[in-house]
């Protein structure tokens, strides 16, 4: 195994130190000298990033990203770990494709892929999928979701909050009152409003994170909320965590960045689901992110085929990428904050999927699954530039602080000078 001596590096921000990777582990520098020497001056090391909501899109999407082609670019993004979410083709609710996705994970060896299993037979709300047998399975599943939909019926919901207590795992609700939002295409106000389009209004996220944590807390589970968008949400989740509901919550890159005056573009690169919502409800989410009512970022990265993107705004699928300007985004909302970034980006969504070898700082001692950013540097998104299959980004042209320079993956180099190693 390669042994890289990184010379000059700050950790999360402290003094300019040397470490040495080896072995998969970081040490203090000793011993012989290393293979390969990196002259860190100026770059920052991070804990390698986890994001808890990935779409991978296989099986079933590959002309829209492959678990190698999203793992390279979670790589690229500094990733070390991702949660790959259920809404394949077929559907991840077996031991059978959760597996599958696990392994094609490991073949690729960029980043570890850890599948999230369906709640529900097919994503269809009708019958809880074979839990326990994807907790069993070589992918060793915890976190569950029907993200893209919500399971709406509180019984079922009710079950399998019950059935993950007993082994420890935890539902991912996509909060969405389907009755609600039929036929909405954007956030409900004054764009929804001014451009005549139906809207989707704040309290369909709402009312289902305030039954969902009420269920959790009667039964005494743990819930995850994917992707929060309201102002309103951060107060009910402030009013669960208060009483003490074992509820965690993340937020978007997007949803921290943009607003709904996006739609007027009519450009469907700007749809996603839940939809851009205002200004106000962006700065209720960034307060609530600093504060730790919500305690993740995560991508929702959802790669898209053109023919699904490049068409009339109703038609098109709703989804954005996010692995390779999620830690920019970020740390153009937040700054230069990398002991906050560090918490809500690697240590707490590690935490939150149970990836113990995962979200620890590039300290001797610790695995050596880091990345190392250059916070001076700036770039522009360019779509064709990036390592996903698809071009969905919403941020084409536009300038971005902070730049990944390297990645390593339990001391192997997944990316080096800003490229990928394989
Ligand atoms: O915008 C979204 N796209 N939100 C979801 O919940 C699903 C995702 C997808 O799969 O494309």
């Amino acid at each position: 195994m390669t042994t890289y001596l990184i010379k000059n590096v700050s950790v999360l921000g402290g003094e300019p130190r040397d470490l040495l990777v080896r072995d998969g582990q970081l040490h203090e520098p000793s011993g012989p000298a290393a293979d390969v020497t990196i002259d860190a001056t100026g770059l920052v090391a991070l804990p390698g990033l986890v994001d808890l909501h990935t779409h991978l899109r296989e099986p079933g999407r590959e002309d829209a990203e492959t678990v190698e082609t999203g793992s390279r670019a979670a790589a690229l993004g500094g990733y070390t770990a991702v949660c790959a979410m259920a809404n394949t083709d077929p559907v991840a609710d077996t031991a059978g494709v959760v597996e599958q996705v696990y392994r094609l994970g490991q073949a690729a060896g960029l980043v570890d892929v850890q599948p999230i299993g369906a709640v529900t037979v097919g994503l269809k709300g009708e019958t809880l999928a074979e839990l326990g047998a994807m907790a069993e399975s070589a992918a060793k599943v915890t976190m569950f979701s029907d993200d893209g939909f919500c399971v709406n019926d509180p019984r079922l919901m009710r079950r399998a909050l019950e059935y993950v207590k007993a082994f420890g795992g935890v539902i991912a609700q996509h909060a969405e009152e389907h009755r609600l939002t039929e036929g909405a295409q954007v956030h409900e106000g004054v764009q929804s409003a001014k451009l005549g389009l139906t809207g989707w209004p704040a309290v369909a996220e709402e009312a289902i994170i305030a039954r969902d944590v009420l269920l959790t807390e009667h039964v005494g589970s743990r819930l995850h909320v994917c992707h929060v968008s309201t102002a309103g949400s951060v107060e009910v989740l402030r009013h669960a965590k208060a009483r003490g509901v074992n509820v965690t919550a993340e937020v978007t890159p997007h949803h921290l960045l943009l607003t709904d005056v996006r739609a007027c573009t009519y450009d469907p690169v700007n749809k996603v689901n839940p939809p851009l919502r205002t200004q106000s409800d962006v700065d209720a989410l960034r307060a609530a992110l600093a504060e730790g009512i919500i305690d993740a970022v995560a991508t929702d990265h959802a790669p898209h085929a053109a023919e699904d993107k490049e068409c009339e705004w109703s038609r098109a699928r709703p989804g954005m990428l996010g692995l390779e300007t999620a830690l920019s985004i970020t740390m153009q909302v937040l700054g230069n904050d990398w002991e906050t970034i560090a918490e809500r980006m690697s240590r707490t969504p590690a935490r939150i999927a149970g990836l113990s070898e995962h979200g620890h700082d590039p300290l001797p001692g610790n695995p050596a699954s880091f990345t190392l950013v250059d916070p001076a540097a700036r770039w522009t998104v360019d779509p064709e530039a990036l390592a996903s299959l698809s071009r969905n980004t919403p941020y084409a042209g536009m300038e971005l602080p902070g730049r990944v320079v390297a990645t390593f993956l339990r001391g192997e180099a997944t990316v080096l000078d800003g490229k990928a190693t394989r």
